[in-house]
């Protein structure tokens, strides 16, 4: 493994892309980057200046102001990956609550909000060494990354997983909330005109409904070994 490669792992939400991109970069050592969180991060800006009222996102004020936001990602080493900042400021709790999941869809639609994450990815990757989660990363990102896998599993098992995460942190929530939340967000996900989630054709499909981390992990390492 002497070749530094890109890998791109795109999917439905909750598949457990970020755990198993987190544990390749630890492994590999190599950056993570998460990009539903710079998504995410957006959406909570939105809600912070009132762009968004119940169903309703004020999508022109939104773009004016995107000049105005800076995503950074900083590495927690305590915590062993990367927090991100919105203006300065760790938003790493605040855009994992269902309000911001609820939103990010609308948000993630707007063709200037992509263009502008999207280039900043790309100048993230621009050193290989990279592992980035998202829905486009292999398709728009890097179509050229040398290793694509594309996630998979059913959405009631995927629902369960983010109850199970959101009970954990003590946010009070229903599973039907939840499972609800995952198929709209998949419906959207897989629906918009601009960069809709779609597997690259040459991206390898795992579905994780019964598989554990670890051999998921195995499976992956392998294919980069294959790669680098
Ligand atoms: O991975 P996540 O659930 O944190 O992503 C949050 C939202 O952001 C999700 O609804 C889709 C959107 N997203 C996107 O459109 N493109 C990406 N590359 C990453 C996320």
């Amino acid at each position: 493994m002497d070749k530094k490669i890109t890998i791109a792992i795109d999917g439905f939400s909750s598949t457990g892309k970020s755990t198993l991109a987190k544990q390749l970069a630890k492994e590999l050592g190599y950056v993570y980057v998460d990009t539903g969180a710079m998504y995410r991060a957006i959406a909570f800006f939105s809600m912070q200046k009132g762009y968004i009222k119940t169903d309703y996102l004020d999508r022109e004020s939104l773009i004016k102001s995107l000049s105005s936001i800076r995503l950074q990602f900083k590495f927690n080493s305590d915590l062993g990956f990367a927090e991100m900042y919105l203006n300065g400021e760790n938003v790493e709790k605040q855009i994992r609550t269902i309000e911001v999941s609820n939103f990010v869809s609308k948000v993630a639609e707007i063709p200037e909000v992509r263009a502008k994450l999207v280039e900043q990815q790309q100048e993230m990757g621009k050193n290989k060494g990279i592992v980035m989660d998202g829905r486009d990363i292999g398709t728009v990102v890097f179509p050229d990354a040398e290793l694509k896998i594309y996630m998979t599993a059913s959405a009631q098992t995927r629902a369960q997983r983010r109850y199970d995460e959101l009970i954990q942190k003590g946010d009070s929530v229903t599973f039907e909330e939840v499972l609800q939340n995952v198929e709209e967000r998949d419906y959207i996900d897989t629906h918009r005109s601009n960069s809709p989630l779609i597997k690259a054709d040459d991206a390898i499909e795992i579905d994780n409904s019964n598989l554990n981390r670890e051999e998921q992990f195995e499976l992956v390492l392998d294919l980069v070994k294959q790669k680098s």
